[in-house]
């Protein structure tokens, strides 16, 4: 995996957003800036098929998406990153996984989902600014593919080395795009030196 965090635009964007004097709609908008530069990492694998095209001046063979697109944003933080994926992916369909980390025992707890039809055929990319524990991001891998999802992909805009770890041990078929790689996880799971609560810090909640 290449280290995207090293890219002048997306150090900018980090070293911004990171900031504990960052508020939320500047934050909101560097996530969303990150987000764009992030789409054509995690989209350089995607299938094309030969399509035919005829230019002003001659036939030639140009390619195209082989497969429909489906955005998982992960809720609530997920969101912060799925419209700039939209707007370079307008074709896109949305699904949302709610999930929500308790604080505890560091386990998601799955409060609501609703999938497109188109599931199993498409390129689905699942969107999560935090990948902390990778607890999150693992169980809503698996519950795509038990609901038929087969060709996966997941972005992040921070991982720790530990859920970096559990998702490629527990999904090594779903390749990661994530913006940055930090230190490790403090002792209540918070990445570090990471950001925060990326939820609270997009939508200003405590
Ligand atoms: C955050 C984040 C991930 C999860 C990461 O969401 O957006 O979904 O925690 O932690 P993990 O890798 O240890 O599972 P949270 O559960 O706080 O919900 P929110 O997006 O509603 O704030
Ligand atoms: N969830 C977040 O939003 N941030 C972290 O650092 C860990 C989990």
């Amino acid at each position: 995996m290449p280290d995207l965090g090293q890219h002048p635009l997306i150090a900018d964007r980090m070293a911004r957003l990171r900031s504990v004097d960052c508020p939320p709609h500047e934050f909101r908008r560097y996530v969303a800036d990150i987000a764009r530069l992030l789409v054509l990492p995690a989209t350089e694998n995607f299938d094309t098929a030969p399509q035919a095209v005829t230019t002003p001046l001659t036939e030639m063979t140009g390619r195209k998406l082989a497969r429909p697109i489906v955005l998982v944003p992960i809720l609530r933080a997920g969101l912060g990153l799925s419209d700039a994926f939209h707007q370079m992916l307008p074709e896109a369909s949305i699904a949302h996984y709610g999930m929500a980390r308790n604080e505890e025992t560091l386990e998601p707890e799955i409060y609501f989902q609703r999938f497109p039809a188109e599931l199993a055929e498409a390129e689905v990319i699942v969107l999560d600014p935090m990948l902390a524990t990778g607890g999150s991001a693992a169980a809503a891998l698996a519950g795509l593919k038990e609901n038929g999802a087969r060709h996966l992909h997941f972005v992040c805009l921070v991982a720790s080395p530990e859920g970096l770890s559990l998702l490629t041990e527990r999904h090594p078929d779903v390749p990661v795009t994530c913006g940055t790689l930090d230190d490790g996880l403090n002792e209540n799971g918070y990445i570090v030196p990471g950001l925060g609560d990326a939820g609270d810090r997009i939508f200003g909640t405590v």
